[in-house]
């Protein structure tokens, strides 16, 4: 049977098993998929194990998104954009590096009916994850995409990486003040610690969408805040980690998972 794994530290509670077991039943694929804890220290060594062992795949998280770039024969172009890796497939003399967090938040944003095309995009965030979804929504060809965060350094680095691409506006969250957004993504890590960011008033535009890279507790305090300012809508993530993991479970088997039915599975638990 073919071996698939999500690895990472702490990864025990990953809903990576659940999605993938789920997306290989439902498209009669007989697969084992297990959660493996890797320690950074021991990454490059397991790593080559596993290969040996004629591993099929594996599913990255934290922490060792950004380290295992190095320990891949080649990256995909959206693996080097992200500057991270989250899918690995194996080849012949080692592993391919893919990202498809980015593909998944635009196909998450298509499920629930929001048009990114046109529409003025606010990231909150410029850290790993917000890097890992800009060429994506630059691809959507939005009216303008801001990313803002509390030092202005790290917008400003990602506005130089991705200028090739399209117009990236840098911005501190207080700099902010006076503009409005009809897409505000949140991609801190600040819910994690039960927080939001002190934010200007007025962002929202009419109708405005509100998504959270997070989910669970940690989408808690931007759902707060999002309500609060009169955000239409908001969304957690939770959609996005299952549309990313079909996106990796398509480059596995060459099969289209229904997302929209696993997502509804997860939430139904
Ligand atoms: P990730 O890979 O999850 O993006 P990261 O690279 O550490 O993690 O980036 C975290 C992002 O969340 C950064 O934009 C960070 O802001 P700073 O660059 O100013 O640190 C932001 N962040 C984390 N905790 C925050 C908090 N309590 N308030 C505001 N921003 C926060």
């Amino acid at each position: 049977m073919k071996r698939y794994a999500v690895i990472g530290q702490p990864v025990a509670h990953s809903l990576s098993p659940t999605i993938h077991k789920a997306f290989a039943e439902a498209a009669a694929i007989t697969l084992d998929y297990q959660a493996l804890a890797i320690d950074a220290a021991d990454l490059a060594a397991r790593l080559a194990a596993l290969h040996g062992e004629g591993w099929a795949g594996f599913n990255v998280t934290l922490p060792h998104k950004q380290a295992v770039m190095a320990l891949c024969q080649d990256l995909s172009d959206a693996a080097r954009r992200a500057g991270a890796v989250n899918t690995l497939i194996p080849t012949p003399g080692g592993w391919h590096g893919d990202n498809t967090d980015g593909t998944g938040l635009v196909q998450d944003l298509a499920r629930l009916g929001v048009t990114l095309a046109g529409r003025r995009v606010l990231v909150l965030g410029a850290g790993g994850a917000a890097r890992g979804i800009i060429a994506p929504l630059l691809a959507t060809r939005p009216a303008s995409l801001t990313i803002s965060n509390r030092n202005p350094w790290k917008p400003e680095a990602l506005s130089e990486a991705f200028a090739d691409l399209g117009t990236l506006t840098p911005r501190t969250h207080w700099a902010l003040k006076g503009d409005a957004f009809d897409v505000v993504i949140n991609a801190t890590s600040a819910g994690h610690s039960g927080a939001m960011p002190p934010m200007p008033e007025g962002l929202f535009a009419d109708g405005a969408v509100a998504y959270d890279l997070s989910y669970g507790k940690a989408h808690l305090p931007f759902a707060e805040w999002t309500t609060a300012q009169g955000a239409r809508t908001v969304h957690d993530g939770l959609g996005m980690l299952v549309a990313q993991a079909a996106e990796s479970f398509r480059l596995w088997h060459g099969v289209t998972p229904d997302a929209a039915s696993v997502l509804a599975l997860l939430r139904a638990d």
